[in-house]
């Protein structure tokens, strides 16, 4: 992990816990706007995306709440949490018993995020390597993925690469509050979760987030 990254994170986010996991603790943003002020330059520097990683999306609390709920899903398995950020729910998983709990991300700063995590939750989360969208194979017996459906190319490629998963046999499991790209078929509802949100990311101090499984 890169000091230099630990180093940023620890010192713009709080150990706190998500309110619909109490169960799991993370690096997160108490404000906004400080951190986005705080990491404009840090971030421009570095080329990093914004920082997704400092807060818990709802997506992923109602997915993360699911696997807490049903622990089976998981237990057991080798399980990959797509698009992890704080990779709450890769830790989640392990905590419910998973065999092996990845997370998968592409911005760095994140990884040392889901590694800071992992050890303020005495777990282990591994990364996986490189873009996964782009691996013919699929090692996993249960992919997650927590509110992946925010910027259209993105939903498009990630819901291409979790049907060809599917179909080759894993059980994949997302989460989305009804956001702009969630696909409208080939899902099956699963959970409504009402999930407590900041009015400052989300406009709205509440959201229902839904648990699907991919299907057909
Ligand atoms: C809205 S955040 C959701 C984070 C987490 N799942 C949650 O619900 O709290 C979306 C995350 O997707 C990550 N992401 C985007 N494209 C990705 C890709 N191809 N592979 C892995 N992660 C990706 C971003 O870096 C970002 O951290």
């Amino acid at each position: 992990m890169s000091t230099e990254f630990g180093t940023f994170i620890t010192a713009h986010t709080e150990l706190a816990t998500p309110p619909a996991c109490p169960e799991v603790r993370l690096h997160l943003a108490t404000e906004i706007t400080p951190l986005w002020l705080a990491s404009e330059e840090f971030l421009h520097q570095h080329n990093l995306p914004p920082p997704y990683w400092a807060f818990a999306w709802v997506g992923g609390q109602a997915l993360s709440r699911y696997v807490l709920d049903t622990p089976d899903l998981v237990r057991g398995r080798r399980v990959l949490d797509f698009a992890a950020g704080s990779g709450m729910t890769a830790i989640a998983a392990a905590l419910a018993g998973a065999a092996t709990a990845e997370a998968a991300e592409i911005d760095p700063a994140a990884l040392a995020a889901i590694g800071l995590n992992a050890r303020a939750n005495g777990v282990r989360v591994t990364i996986a390597d490189g873009n996964v969208l782009d691996r013919p194979d699929c090692p996993w017996d249960v992919i997650l993925a927590g509110d992946v459906c925010y910027e259209r190319p993105m939903a498009e490629a990630v819901f291409a690469w979790m049907r060809r998963c599917a179909r080759t046999g894993a059980r994949v499991v997302m989460a989305d509050p009804g956001r702009a790209y969630l696909p409208k078929t080939g899902l099956m509802r699963l959970a409504d979760y009402e999930i407590p949100c900041s009015l400052d990311l989300e406009d709205r101090t509440s959201r229902t987030a839904t648990v699907y499984t991919i299907v057909g």
